[in-house]
C-alpha cells in the first residue's frame, strides 16, 4: 500500500486551485486508484446501441480495466455484463463484436450463460448435484453491471451499484449528445465506417486535457495545418474549396478567434468548447440537408439545430464528442503511460451521404493515427510523459484566465475560449470522486 491508498487527504492535495501535481500523471498507484475510484463512481460511456441491434449481438469493451461485454438481450433491452466466467475466470467473449445467439458459452469448459448473464447450463452437471453449488456465487452466472443506462442509444454504466444518479451526473452537458442525435432528420444515429485504435505512450488525462486546450493548435499544428493554409492562400481566385481544406484550415486560426469561440463548463467534471461559434462553423452547406431537416423540424428549430456548432464536449472521464462533425473519442486507460485512443464515427440516419464523407474525412485527417494533425499531439503527449518525471518542478500550471470567485456550478457561465477553465474543472471533479468511495459517501455522489 502506498502514500495515496485511503488517504483522500493526500489525493486532494495534489490538485491545487490551478495546480495539478505531477503523480496525478505519471504515479502507478494514482493509476490503479483512479480505476477503483473514478472509473466505478462515474458514468463511463460502454457503447452505442447501433452496434447491437439484434438479439443476441454483443461489443465486448472495458470500463477502467474492467472487460465488460455489452449485449442485447432477448427481451431486446441492452444489459452490461462483467465479461469474466464464474467458473475459473475465462473471458467468455473473446471476439470484440459478432452475434452469441440466445447465449454465451464460455470456451474452456462449456458453461453457458444467457445474455441477462443468469447460468443456463453445466455440462455433465451431475457431478454438481450433491454439493451446495446452488448457493456459491458462481451459480449467479455472468455479474450484470447494475447502474446501466441508455440515453438517446448512447450507453453508460457505473460499476458502483451505488452512487451518483446518471441525471445528476451529466445534468445539462446532455444537450451535446442532444445535438448530435438532433442532427438527424430521423433523430437517430449509426456508428458507421469502422473506428480507428491506436495507443499512445501518456497517461489518459493528456488526452482529455488537451480537447479544450485551445492554445496548441496554431502552434503544434502549424507545421501541419499552417502548410494547407498557406498552399490554400495560393490557389487562384474562385477556385473551389475542397472539403479538406475545409477541415483543416480552421486549426491554424487565430488566439483572438479561440478567445471568442468561447468555453463553458457544467459539474462534475464535463465542459466545451465552441459555444458562440466554433472551427467547424463555416463548412459549407451540403446540397438538401437544410431542406430535409427543415421538413422533419419545422424551419426554426432546424435552424437552431444546426446553428449549434460545439467544438470539443468533454464528457468525464474519458469520452469526448464533436457533434457538428459527428466523431467521438473515447479514451481508455491502459496504465499509468498508455492509452488507447478509439475514434468513432456517426452517421446522420436520413441524411445526404456528403455529411458521411465529410465525417470519415475529417476522422481520417484529424484524428488516424496516420493523420498529419493527430501526430503532432502524439508528439507532444508522449514528451510530457517523459519530462513529467524531471525533479525539476512538480506541478502542472493551469493559470490561464484562472479567477479565484470563477463559477463552479453555472452552466450558464460562458467565458473566453482559450481559458484553462476546464481543466481545473476537470481535476476538481477528479478528486471529487477519487476520494469520494474513499471517505464512504458514493450515495449521492461527490460534492
Ligand atoms: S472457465 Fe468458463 S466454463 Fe470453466
Ligand atoms: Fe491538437
Amino acid at each position: 500500500m502506498g502514500r495515496y491508498t485511503d488517504n483522500p487527504a493526500a489525493i486532494r492535495a495534489l490538485v491545487r486551485e490551478a495546480e495539478v501535481h505531477k503523480d496525478t500523471y505519471i504515479d502507478p498507484e494514482i493509476f490503479d486508484l483512479e480505476m477503483e475510484h473514478l472509473f466505478a463512481n462515474t458514468w463511463v460511456y460502454v457503447g452505442h446501441a447501433s452496434q447491437i441491434p439484434n438479439k443476441g449481438d454483443y461489443y465486448s469493451t472495458t470500463v477502467g480495466l474492467e472487460p465488460v461485454v455489452m449485449v442485447r438481450h432477448t427481451d431486446g433491452s441492452i444489459r452490461v455484463l462483467y465479461n469474466r466466467c464464474p467458473h475459473k475466470g475465462v473471458k467468455v467473449a473473446g471476439e470484440t463484436c459478432g452475434n452469441t445467439g440466445k447465449f454465451f458459452r464460455c470456451p474452456y469448459h462449456a458453461w453457458t450463460f444467457k445474455t441477462d448473464g443468469s447460468l443456463l447450463s453445466i455440462p455433465f452437471k451431475q457431478g454438481y448435484e450433491k454439493t451446495e453449488f446452488s448457493c456459491c456465487e458462481a451459480s449467479g452466472g455472468m455479474a450484470a453491471v447494475q447502474a446501466v443506462q441508455v440515453y438517446r442509444d448512447f450507453v453508460f454504466c457505473r460499476l458502483n451499484p451505488e452512487g451518483i444518479s446518471f441525471d445528476d451526473f451529466f445534468g445539462k452537458s446532455l444537450s451535446t449528445i442532444d445535438n448530435m442525435v438532433d442532427r438527424s432528420p430521423e433523430g437517430k444515429l449509426q456508428i458507421t465506417g469502422g473506428v480507428l485504435r491506436y495507443i499512445n505512450r501518456c497517461n489518459w488525462k493528456m488526452l482529455v486535457d488537451n480537447q479544450t486546450d485551445t492554445t496548441h493548435p496554431m502552434v503544434v499544428h502549424e507545421s501541419s495545418a499552417g502548410t494547407a493554409a498557406s498552399a490554400w492562400s495560393k490557389a487562384p481566385p474562385g477556385t473551389l474549396k475542397p472539403m479538406a481544406v475545409e477541415v483543416f484550415t480552421p486549426f491554424v486560426s487565430s488566439y483572438e478567434f479561440f478567445a471568442e469561440m468561447g468555453i463553458r463548463v457544467w459539474p462534475h467534471g464535463h465542459g466545451h468548447t465552441g459555444v458562440s461559434k466554433s472551427i467547424h462553423s463555416d463548412y459549407s452547406a451540403i446540397p438538401g440537408y437544410l431542406e430535409q431537416m427543415e421538413a422533419a423540424y419545422g424551419k426554426e428549430r432546424a435552424h437552431a439545430i444546426l446553428h449549434e456548432n460545439r467544438h470539443n464536449t468533454i464528457y468525464f472521464p474519458n469520452l469526448t464528442m464533436k457533434g457538428p462533425v459527428q466523431t467521438m473519442r473515447v479514451f481508455k486507460p491502459l496504465a499509468v503511460d498508455r492509452t488507447l485512443v478509439e475514434s468513432w464515427t456517426f452517421r446522420l440516419v436520413g441524411a445526404p451521404d456528403m455529411l458521411l464523407e465529410r465525417t470519415l474525412m475529417y476522422n481520417r485527417l484529424i484524428n488516424a493515427p496516420t493523420s498529419v494533425v493527430a501526430h503532432d499531439d502524439t508528439e507532444v503527449y508522449e514528451r510530457a510523459q517523459e519530462a513529467l518525471h524531471s525533479r525539476g518542478r512538480d506541478w502542472m500550471n493551469l493559470y490561464r484566465l484562472y479567477d479565484k470567485d470563477e463559477p463552479r456550478d453555472d452552466p450558464q457561465h460562458e467565458t473566453n475560449g482559450t481559458n484553462e477553465l476546464q481543466m481545473r474543472n476537470q481535476m476538481r471533479a477528479w478528486a471529487d470522486f477519487m476520494t469520494a468511495s474513499m471517505q464512504g459517501k458514493t450515495e449521492g455522489g461527490a460534492a
